[in-house]
């Protein structure tokens, strides 16, 4: 009877705040937890185990997690059993200090150290309070490639750690350490892998991809990493995220005409589209710079979707530099941006800049910034109308269970009804978009292939 106490399946509740670096980062978490007889939970108050995976890259996303962290606090009372641990970017910036702050929280560990999960498990079992924080410069074989908990068509791989560009706002040279990409190989097993419990499409993710092979990665670059990736058995659709403008070749812009799985969708971040500020935030291009590149990938491949990274308030930003960056949104008219207030983070060259802007100032110029990017996003989705698209389905609509939902190649959101002899989730079907909204299409079915 002892044993089979024991061997009771135990309760993890994750929460994942962040970027999908940071989602991949818990999709490994789950994976070793998986091997210890773990299943997740969506209840914190039945957990055995709670993990916090944070983000700090601007002041508002680390707020939440101390707030977050906080509502736990009555729980560990409650069943001193329970362990608490922090991940992620925050946990690196933190470290001891955030067990200081928090003195229900058992464990500490930044984004280097995710493998060892379990080996940081026993420990706190054992009534220690663990910190694990050290950066490495090297990535070893057994680091990555335990995803394994996560099912269904769509799977999102880590090519690479750090980051060495420094951009002067940005703290995750920091926290997630210099640059170091996996060994080709050991990518290309996990994919392999992947594809034969079912996943269609692959997501490769770096904060640079384009520089992936510059340190470690064994001589292979990252075109010709990604013709690896499209020879891979099952695999049938790749994406990558994401591209620094200032290094995207020609080899890769070439690559899209001849690898028929790749998808015409590229994440660029632009960041503004003042000279002025991208000299000052440390980019390596300028706002013509930028547009000329994009130019020249649209005229070889008309259907190619971008998307773009906005910083609006950067330390300096003048109403001439906030209209030349609405000048870029017009002119690129980007299928989707994410947009940022600046928020000055800790060790970085900006936060030490003269001229922060005030508050309002930034509210405003991002609500000005958002306005306009929502009827671009209306009209180059009003573009779409007529077109045929090839979407893998990923499952039911979230607004109507009638119909389903999924993805086109350029990673706009599809709805339709279903068409008699549907497959069902993980299939591609070709859709003609019949309906545009601002962030959706609706379509009619064609057929399964
Ligand atoms: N303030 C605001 N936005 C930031 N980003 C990175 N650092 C900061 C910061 N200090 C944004 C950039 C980046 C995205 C992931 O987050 O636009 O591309
Ligand atoms: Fe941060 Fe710049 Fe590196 Fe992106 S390229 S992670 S913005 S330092």
């Amino acid at each position: 009877m002892e044993e089979r106490s024991d061997m009771r399946e135990k309760l993890v509740f994750l929460e994942t705040f962040g970027c999908q670096m940071n989602d991949s980062d818990s999709e490994r978490m789950l994976g070793i937890l998986k091997g210890i007889n773990f299943a997740r939970t969506d209840d914190p108050g039945s957990a055995d185990l709670i993990l916090l995976n944070t983000c700090t890259v601007r002041d508002k996303a680390e707020q939440k997690v101390y707030s977050t962290l906080g509502r736990y606090k009555e729980l560990k009372k409650a069943r001193p059993g329970l362990i608490i641990g922090v991940g992620g970017c925050v946990a690196q910036q933190q470290g001891e200090k955030l067990l200081k702050r928090a003195p229900h929280l058992d464990i500490v560990f930044g984004p280097h150290n995710v493998h060892r999960l379990r080996e940081l498990l026993l420990e706190a079992d054992s009534g220690q309070r663990v910190v694990a924080t050290r950066l490495t410069e090297t990535i070893d074989a057994d680091e990555y490639g335990v995803t394994g908990s996560s099912s269904g068509e769509k799977a999102f791989v880590s090519i690479m750690r750090g980051c060495n560009n420094f951009c002067s706002y940005c703290i995750v040279p920091y926290t997630r350490g210099r640059e170091v990409s996996r060994q080709s190989a050991d990518i290309i097993t996990e994919i392999e892998g992947a594809a034969r419990g079912g996943v269609k499409e692959v997501t490769l993710l770096g904060q640079n991809v384009n520089s992936y092979g510059a340190s470690g990665g064994g001589a292979v670059s990252f075109p010709e990493l990604l013709m690896m990736v499209c020879r891979v058995d099952g695999i049938k659709r790749v994406r990558f995220m994401t591209s620094h403008p200032k290094d995207i070749g020609s080899e890769l812009i070439e690559l899209f005409g001849q690898e028929k799985k790749l998808c015409r969708h590229l994440h660029l971040p632009v960041q503004s589209g003042s000279d002025r500020v991208l000299e000052k935030m440390g980019r390596g291009y300028t706002s013509s710079g930028y547009l000329s590149k994009i130019e020249q990938i649209k005229a070889l491949y008309p259907d190619m979707s971008f998307t773009s990274d906005i910083i609006v308030g950067f330390p300096g930003e003048t109403d001439a530099d906030f209209q030349a960056t609405m000048g870029l949104l017009r002119t690129a008219r980007f299928d989707n941006i994410y947009s940022f207030m600046y928020s000055p983070r800790p060790n970085t060259r900006a936060a030490g800049f003269d001229g922060q802007v005030p508050l309002e100032v930034r509210t405003q110029r991002i609500q000005i910034l958002q306005e306009e990017q929502k009827g671009i996003a209306l009209e180059r989705n009003r573009e779409t109308i007529g077109r045929t698209v090839e979407v893998l389905v990923e499952g039911p609509s979230r607004g109507n269970p009638l119909e389903m939902m999924g993805r086109s190649s350029c990673n706009r959101i599809v709805n339709f009804a279903c068409p008699p002899g549907f497959e069902g989730p993980g299939c591609l079907i070709e859709v003609v978009v019949t309906e545009a909204y601002q962030s959706s299409l609706r379509g009619r079915a064609e057929g399964n292939h």
